[in-house]
C-alpha cells in the first residue's frame, strides 16, 4: 500500500516535470501582497458599496474569500508574526511598534520565512515596506534572507519623494528608499504604490525560472505619508471617486483605486511570463484601518468594533484572500479562523519545503484542509498581550476576553460607518463590473457567474444580527474594558455589542486564567523605547540608515519595566501631539 502510494508520488512528480520541462521549477511561486492599514469595509468584497476594488474582489471570488482572517493589531507586530510563524509574545515585538529613531528589531536569533524558502530553492525579494528595525546593518532585509529589497525601512514614507520627516524631532529630513543597500534617490516622484509595481514587475520579467520566487509585495498602501502630508493619491485616481464628500476619504479612495490596479498588474505579470499557473496569491491587510488618532487614513472596519492597535475585530480581522490552482477546492468563502502565525507553516506546506525541526511555531499548516474546503476547526488566539499598555484580547473558538484597552478608551467605538447615499454610480452592477476586470480576464474562469458572486459576496457581509431576547443598548451590556473585563461571544454577536460578563462569570474566569498561563510563556518586550539622535539623516548623507554597526542583539530584557512604563507613556504622549 505504502509503496504503491510512493510509486504514484513519482509518476506524479515524473510527469510535473515533463509538463514544465527542465525550465521550470516544480515548487510553486509565492507572492504575497501585504497591504498596510486597510480596513475591512474597504473592498467592496465585504459588501461596501463605496469604494469598488473589482480586481481585489476577482481574485477573492476565483480563490478563497478569507472571512475570519486575523492578525496582530499594529504593524510591526503584524509583519513580525508574518515572517516568523510565531505570535509577537514569544518574539518580544508585541508592543508598540519601531519608531524612526529607535535601536531595536526583530531579534537576529529568529529564522524568517525568506530564509526559509531561500534554502529551499527559491530566489526572495521584498518589495515595499519593512518596519522590522534597521539601527544595526544586519538586522535589514537583505541580511535576513531577502535576497533582494526595493523599498523603505521605516513604518511609512512621504508616496512621492520617499522622504521621513519626524516633524517632532530636531532633525533633517532623511530618504528612506532603496535598491538592496543603497540609497535609490532616482525613483524620488514616482508614486510609491506604482513605483513598487514597476518593481514587482521587472523582478517577475527577469526570474530564472529554473527557481521557483518568492516575493512579498508589501505596500506602503494605504498607510499614510507623513504628519504634514499624509493623504496622497494621484489625481486622477482621486477624480474617480466624486460621489465620496468627505475629501479625506475621497483621497483614501484614490489610494485604494491606485493599488486595485496593482494587483491587477502584478498578476498579469505572472501569467505573461508564464509563471501564474504554477503561483500561490496571498492578498491581505496587516491589521484593521486607523479611523480615528494616530494616522487616521479615514478607513473604514465597520460594522466591526474598534480600530487599529486596539483589542477589538476591527482592529484584528482583515480583509483577506488566497488564490492558486494548487487549491483543489476554490471560489468559496472560508469560515476557518485563520491567524498571520499560519501563513508560514501553510505556504511551506503547499510548497513543500521542509521547516528546521526544532522551529518552535504558533501556527499550524491550513493548506490541506483550505484546499479541501473542509469543515471550519475551532481555534485559540491570542491577539493582544501587552505588558506595557496593560490589555489583553484573546479567543478561545467563539468565546473573546477583553481585558483594559489602548488609548484610555478612545478606539473602543463602532467606527467608520460610511453615509448610506454615497454608493459607487457602478455598484448597481457590481457582478459585471468584477466580471470585467483585469484580474477575471487574467485568471479566465468560466465558472464564475453573477449569481456567484452575489452569493460569495453575501456571505462575506457582516450584519450584525441582533441577539434575539436581548436589548444591546441596557446597562448589563456595555463593555468598559478599562474598569473590567468583558466577554462575548462572537458566533452569536460578531460586533462585539453583548458583554455576557455579568451573566457567564465561571467562563469569563476561565478565559481570563488562560490568558495568564499564556502570559507566562511571553518574553519580554524587545523595545527600547529611546530616541537615539545618532540616527539623525544628517550623519548619513541625507539619509535614513543603520547608525550602530555591532553585530549583538540589544539589550532586550533588560530594561527595568517601570523605566519602560514611564518613558512608553512619553514617547506615545508625544505621538499623540
Ligand atoms: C504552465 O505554463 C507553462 C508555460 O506556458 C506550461 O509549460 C505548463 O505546462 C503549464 N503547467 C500547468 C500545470 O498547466
Ligand atoms: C537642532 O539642530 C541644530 C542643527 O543640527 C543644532 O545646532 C541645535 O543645537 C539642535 N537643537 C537641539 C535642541 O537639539
Ligand atoms: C525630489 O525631487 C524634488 C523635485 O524635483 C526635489 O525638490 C527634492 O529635493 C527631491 N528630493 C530628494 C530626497 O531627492
Ligand atoms: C485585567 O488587567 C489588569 C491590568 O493589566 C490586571 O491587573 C487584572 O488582573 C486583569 N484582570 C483579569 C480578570 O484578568
Ligand atoms: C553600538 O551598540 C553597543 C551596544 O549595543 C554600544 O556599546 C556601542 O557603543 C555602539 N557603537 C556605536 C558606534 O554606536
Amino acid at each position: 500500500m505504502a509503496t504503491a502510494k510512493i510509486h504514484e508520488l513519482l509518476v506524479v512528480s515524473a510527469m510535473v516535470s515533463l509538463a514544465y520541462g527542465s525550465a521550470y521549477s516544480a515548487k510553486p511561486n509565492i507572492v504575497i501582497i501585504l497591504i498596510d492599514d486597510m480596513g475591512m469595509n474597504d473592498v467592496s468584497f465585504h459588501g461596501s458599496n463605496q469604494i469598488l476594488t473589482p480586481n481585489i474582489d476577482a481574485l477573492a471570488y476565483n480563490g478563497i474569500l478569507l472571512n475570519k482572517h486575523y492578525v496582530p493589531n499594529l504593524c510591526t507586530p503584524s509583519r513580525a508574526t508574518l515572517l516568523t510563524g510565531k505570535y509577537p509574545i514569544h518574539t518580544g515585538m508585541q508592543h508598540f511598534v519601531i519608531i524612526t529613531d529607535e535601536p531595536w528589531g526583530l531579534p537576529s536569533r529568529e529564522r524568517l520565512m525568506p530564509e526559509i524558502f531561500r534554502d529551499a530553492g527559491y530566489s526572495t525579494h521584498l518589495v515595499g515596506k519593512w518596519h522590522l528595525g534597521f539601527w544595526r546593518k544586519d538586522l535589514t532585509p537583505t541580511m535576513r534572507g531577502f535576497d533582494h529589497h526595493f523599498g523603505y525601512y521605516n513604518g511609512y514614507i512621504d508616496y512621492y519623494d520617499h522622504q521621513v520627516r519626524m516633524l517632532d524631532r530636531n532633525y533633517s529630513h532623511g530618504l528612506d528608499f532603496r535598491r538592496d543597500l543603497e540609497p535609490c534617490p532616482e525613483a524620488n516622484g514616482t508614486y510609491a504604490t506604482e513605483a513598487f509595481t514597476s518593481e514587482a514587475k521587472r523582478i517577475i520579467e527577469q526570474h530564472d525560472k529554473s527557481k521557483p520566487l518568492f516575493m512579498v509585495m508589501s505596500h506602503l498602501a494605504v498607510h499614510t505619508g507623513n504628519e504634514d502630508s499624509p493623504m496622497q493619491a494621484p489625481e486622477e485616481e482621486v477624480a474617480k471617486f466624486p460621489h465620496i464628500r468627505d475629501p479625506k476619504r475621497r483621497t483614501y479612495a484614490g489610494m485604494i483605486s491606485s493599488l486595485d490596479k496593482s494587483v491587477a498588474q502584478t498578476i498579469g505579470a505572472l501569467k505573461d511570463n508564464d509563471m501564474l499557473n504554477n503561483s500561490i496569491i496571498l492578498l491581505y491587510s496587516d491589521n484593521g484601518a486607523p479611523t480615528i488618532g494616530i494616522h487616521s487614513n479615514a478607513g473604514s472596519n465597520y460594522p466591526y468594533r474598534g480600530q487599529k492597535e486596539s483589542p477589538w475585530e476591527g482592529g484584528i480581522r482583515s480583509a483577506g484572500a488566497l488564490w492558486s490552482p494548487l487549491l483543489k477546492e476554490r471560489g468559496y468563502v472560508s469560515n476557518q479562523a485563520i491567524h498571520a502565525i499560519d501563513w508560514l507553516p501553510t505556504l511551506a506546506g503547499a510548497a513543500g519545503v521542509s521547516l528546521p525541526q526544532d522551529l518552535p511555531l504558533d501556527g499550524i499548516n491550513l493548506w490541506p484542509m483550505l484546499s479541501g474546503n473542509e469543515e471550519p476547526k475551532p481555534r485559540t488566539m491570542i491577539h493582544v498581550l501587552d505588558e506595557v499598555f496593560g490589555y489583553s484580547s484573546y479567543m478561545k473558538d467563539t468565546l473573546k476576553y477583553i481585558n483594559g484597552s489602548s488609548f484610555q478608551g478612545r478606539y473602543d467605538h463602532w467606527l467608520g460607518e460610511l453615509k448610506t447615499n454615497e454608493d459607487h454610480p457602478l455598484s448597481e452592477s457590481y457582478e459585471q463590473h468584477v466580471l470585467a476586470s483585469d484580474v477575471q480576464s487574467i485568471l479566465g474562469n468560466r465558472w464564475l457567474t453573477e449569481d456567484r458572486i452575489r452569493q460569495m459576496r453575501s456571505e462575506a457581509t457582516e450584519m450584525c444580527p441582533p441577539v434575539e431576547g436581548l436589548n444591546p443598548l441596557e446597562p448589563q451590556f456595555k463593555c468598559e474594558p478599562l474598569k473590567a473585563p468583558c466577554f462575548f461571544d462572537l458566533a452569536k454577536d460578531p460586533c462585539e455589542r453583548y458583554n455576557l460578563a455579568e451573566t457567564y462569570p465561571l467562563q469569563l474566569q476561565q478565559l481570563a486564567d488562560e490568558v495568564e498561563q499564556i502570559r507566562k510563556t511571553a518574553i519580554p518586550s524587545a523595545r527600547v523605547p529611546y530616541s537615539d539622535s545618532r540616527a539623525n539623516p544628517t550623519f548619513h548623507n541625507g539619509n535614513w540608515e543603520w547608525w550602530n554597526n555591532t553585530d549583538t542583539d540589544s539589550s532586550s530584557g533588560t530594561f527595568p519595566i517601570n523605566l519602560w512604563l514611564v518613558i512608553g507613556s512619553i514617547v506615545v504622549h508625544r505621538n499623540l501631539l
